[in-house]
């Protein structure tokens, strides 16, 4: 990756400790970035991460903060701020899902999938954009989701969440362009981590059947378009859904 493109090269990733989030922070640590993470609960892993990446040399920090708090997101970027540098590029990447037919699904389970997905990235967005704006230069990218395209039984909620950060993409994209700032979206199809590993085995198997490639993708592919995405090579797109899903969308 060319290192000269983005000034300064500070990146916040949401949800770090493991799957797609960590595939990217690797990835982004690997290449030279400054990487701070967030975290809901998995400290130790977090941790893990930041000693692993810091032996290599690289530069980079955990902070548990939930995404569906607010303030602590704004307390969070004006830390890793005066710590790091100024967040250059934002992936928004933390994600739950609480499946469950509509006719059976809590209002609970509705609730903690907008605010963790769709809320959570309004406020990282909310509490970065300011700062890039006045520096004329930054890239968000959103993790979406297939579901969020397509619509996936089971899932009105975490579709919901995903469709809606297509919007907010789209739509801040449109905002902030003429400031210098790029927003895309990447929409992952099947991908191997920690929320697809206790699927049901007639259920994968039904979903790889939807899948032309036929069979799951890796959080490290996701990774590199992420990483493709925050260069230069991607100076000219915004306001961009790509799917990552071995051609399911
Ligand atoms: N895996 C797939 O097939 C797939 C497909 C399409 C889209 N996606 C999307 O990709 C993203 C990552 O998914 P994944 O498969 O890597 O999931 P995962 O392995 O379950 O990891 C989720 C990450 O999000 C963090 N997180 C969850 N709730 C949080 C909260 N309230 N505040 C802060 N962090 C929180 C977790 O932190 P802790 O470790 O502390 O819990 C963890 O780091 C999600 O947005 C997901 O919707 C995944």
């Amino acid at each position: 990756m060319n290192h000269e493109d983005i000034s300064p090269r500070v990146a916040l990733v949401t949800g770090g400790s493991r799957g797609i989030g960590r595939a990217v922070v690797t990835r982004l640590a690997h290449s030279g970035w400054s990487v701070a993470f967030t975290y809901a609960g998995s400290k130790e892993a977090s941790q893990q991460l930041v000693s692993e990446l810091r032996e290599k040399g690289a530069n980079c920090r955990a902070d548990q903060a939930d995404v569906r708090d607010f303030e602590r997101a704004q307390q969070l970027s004006e830390e890793i701020s005066s710590d790091l540098g100024p967040v250059g590029l934002l992936v928004n990447n933390a994600g739950i899902k609480r499946d469950q037919a509509l006719f059976g699904m809590t209002l609970k389970a509705w609730q903690e999938v907008i605010d963790t997905n769709l809320g959570g990235t309004f406020n990282y967005c909310r509490a970065v954009v300011p700062s890039m704006m006045k520096r004329r230069s930054g890239v968000i990218v959103n993790v979406v989701s297939v579901s969020g395209i397509v619509g996936l039984p089971g899932q009105v909620n975490y579709s919901a969440s995903k469709a809606g950060v297509i919007g907010l993409t789209r739509s801040l994209a449109r905002e902030v362009a003429r400031f210098g700032l790029r927003i895309n979206a990447v929409a992952p199809g099947l991908i191997e981590t920690d929320m697809t590993r206790d699927m049901p085995e007639k259920a994968l198997k039904r979903l790889l059947e939807q899948i032309p490639a036929r069979s799951m993708g890796t959080a490290d592919q996701v990774a590199q378009v992420v990483e493709f995405l925050a260069g230069d090579g991607a100076a000219y797109i915004t306001g961009q859904v790509l799917p990552i899903d071995g051609g399911m969308a």
